[in-house]
Parts: C-alpha cells; sequence; structure tokens
C-alpha cells in the first residue's frame, strides 16, 4: 500500500493506474461501516484508493474538529490489511489555499435539516468531495446511507458539474445492539450509549409501524418521539423525506427516508432508515 501526502504524488500515481478505481473518502477513526465502503470498493474495482482527512471546512464554529478522534496508525494498518492500493492522508495545506472559491450547497436542500442544524457544513462537504473526486477520478465512489443527506448531495453535485464518477450509495452498518457505528461513538459513556439506542430503536419501530400498514407520516413521527422522549438530551429533528429529500406526508415503502438527529450527552447522533 502506497501512502501519499500531497496532491501532486497523488494525481500522478492516480494517472498511472489503468483500470478501474474505486475510491472511499473518510475523515479516519476507522471502523467496520467505513470497512464495509471500503471492502466493497475493493471487490468492484481493480484499484482502491481511501482518503483520510479530517476536512476543517465542514465543521462549524464550536464543533469537535479539534477533538475529532485521529488514529493514523491504526488506520493506516486496517487499510493495509483491507488490500487499499493508495492511502491519501493529506494536512489542511495541501488541500486549501487562501481566498478560495467555493462551492455552495443548494439553497433548500443543503439548508434543511443537517443543513438547518449545521449551517454551511454541507458547503464544505461538498467542496472537499469535489476536490477529492477530481483528485483521484474514480470510477466508483463510495458513500454510506448513514450520512443520507450527504449522500444525496454528492449525488445531486456529481449530476450538476457532469462529474464521471458513480456515486454508489452502501447500507448502513450497526453493533448488534442496533447503534449505527459512527466515529463520534467513541464520545459516548456507558450510560449515554445506552440512552442513544433509543435513536435505532426508534427507527425500528417506525419499520414496524410501516410494515403493518400504517402510512400516515405525522402518526410514524409522532411514534418516534415517543421512543426518543426521555432517551436522548435532545431531539434535534425526526423526519420524513423522499429519496430526493423532499418532506413527505406519506410514506410510500421504496419512496422514503426517516431520519434522528438527536444529542445524547455531548455527543451528536444521526441515524436513519431507507424504507
Ligand atoms: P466519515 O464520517 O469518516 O464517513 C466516511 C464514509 O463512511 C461516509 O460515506 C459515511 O456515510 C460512511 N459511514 C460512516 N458510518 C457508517 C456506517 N455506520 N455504515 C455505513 N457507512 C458509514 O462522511 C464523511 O466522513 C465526510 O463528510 C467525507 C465524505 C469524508 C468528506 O469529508
Amino acid at each position: 500500500m502506497r501512502i501519499v501526502r500531497e496532491c501532486a504524488e497523488l494525481i500522478a500515481t492516480r494517472d498511472a493506474m489503468e483500470e478501474s478505481v474505486g475510491f472511499v473518502p473518510t475523515m479516519g477513526a476507522l471502523h467496520e461501516g467505513h470497512l464495509s465502503l471500503i471492502r466493497r470498493a475493493r471487490e468492484e474495482n481493480d484499484r482502491v484508493i481511501v482518503s483520510i482527512f479530517v476536512n476543517p471546512t465542514q465543521f462549524l464554529e464550536g464543533e469537535d474538529l479539534e477533538k475529532y478522534p485521529r488514529k493514523e496508525e491504526a488506520d493506516r494498518k486496517i487499510c493495509e490489511l483491507a488490500g487499499v492500493d493508495l492511502l491519501f492522508m493529506p494536512t489542511p495545506e495541501a488541500i486549501y489555499g487562501a481566498d478560495e472559491l467555493r462551492i455552495e450547497a443548494p439553497k433548500v436542500r443543503g439548508y434543511i435539516l443537517e443543513g438547518a442544524s449545521r449551517p454551511g457544513h454541507f458547503d464544505g462537504v461538498l467542496q472537499v468531495v469535489m476536490k477529492l473526486l477530481n483528485l483521484t477520478r474514480p470510477d466508483r465512489a463510495y458513500f454510506g446511507k448513514k450520512d443520507a443527506q450527504q449522500l444525496v448531495l454528492v449525488e445531486q453535485m456529481v449530476r450538476n458539474y457532469f462529474l464521471r464518477t458513480r456515486i454508489v450509495p452502501c447500507e448502513i452498518v450497526r453493533d448488534p445492539d442496533g447503534l449505527a457505528l459512527s466515529s463520534r461513538n467513541v464520545y459516548l459513556s456507558p450510560d449515554e450509549r445506552r440512552r442513544a439506542l433509543a435513536i435505532s430503536r426508534s427507527l425500528k419501530r417506525a419499520g414496524k409501524l410501516i410494515q403493518s400498514g400504517v402510512r400516515e407520516a405525522s402518526a410514524i413521527l409522532e411514534a418516534m418521539r415517543g421512543v426518543l422522549e426521555g432517551e436522548v438530551d435532545e431531539l434535534e429533528y425526526v423526519a420524513a423525506v423522499d429519496r430526493e429529500f423532499r418532506p413527505v406526508e406519506r410514506i410510500e415503502p421504496g419512496e422514503a427516508i426517516l431520519l434522528v438527529a438527536a444529542r445524547v450527552g455531548t455527543t451528536r447522533l444521526i441515524d436513519n432508515l431507507w424504507v
């Protein structure tokens, strides 16, 4: 596995790859969720590139940029074992210059839900994903459904800017108790972790209601709130949207996504269910 920190070297190494290239962008502190993307990329491509970059522009003032878990040594081993060909670990200076032009997330879809809780977050995500896709020019890039709004916005950017990469959505990986894997789970105390389980439980409850024929979004969201109340410390939102992230009143199986964002202790967690 080759480790590269400079953009020029990444471009040269990538350009020497003649067969298909799969790319998995991450912020590191790799877990089974990331690994599932890497494994899929490994299966579907001749070469696999992974990036690890804690992107400063997608963190808002006061968020956890400084304390975001960094585990370079362990991540390197994980990538090596997973058969990654090229690991890109740039510094912020390698990626960003002064007075850059900016990519802006779409005004509606980029500024509701996660975008409303974290205004400007998706501008930063799209900015860095655009750079990474241009650097790696992958045939396929792998994104988790765990970050549903991010996935939908990246798909839109690829369409709007006529990028040649195919975005591959990947299923959410959970711990056996249901908690969606996240690099931020390490912040949770045992009690917080126990209470955080209400998040996946609320989605499971919603799934059961839908299976039993309930279609009214308001009823389903109310049931989810019932499961979450008293467990999470702050419920930021529960929502039902379609696959384009437009709010829906009726849940049509195959067309809807149910979303939760909540704070447990000081940790902000998100989860969702593609119905
Ligand atoms: P990060 O949070 O490290 O996630 C990297 C990728 O792993 C994302 O596509 C995310 O959706 C996916 N992922 C995380 N947890 C997952 C889980 N439990 N199951 C399945 N996939 C999961 O998302 C980012 O980094 C950044 O915003 C990035 C796209 C790298 C841009 O900086």
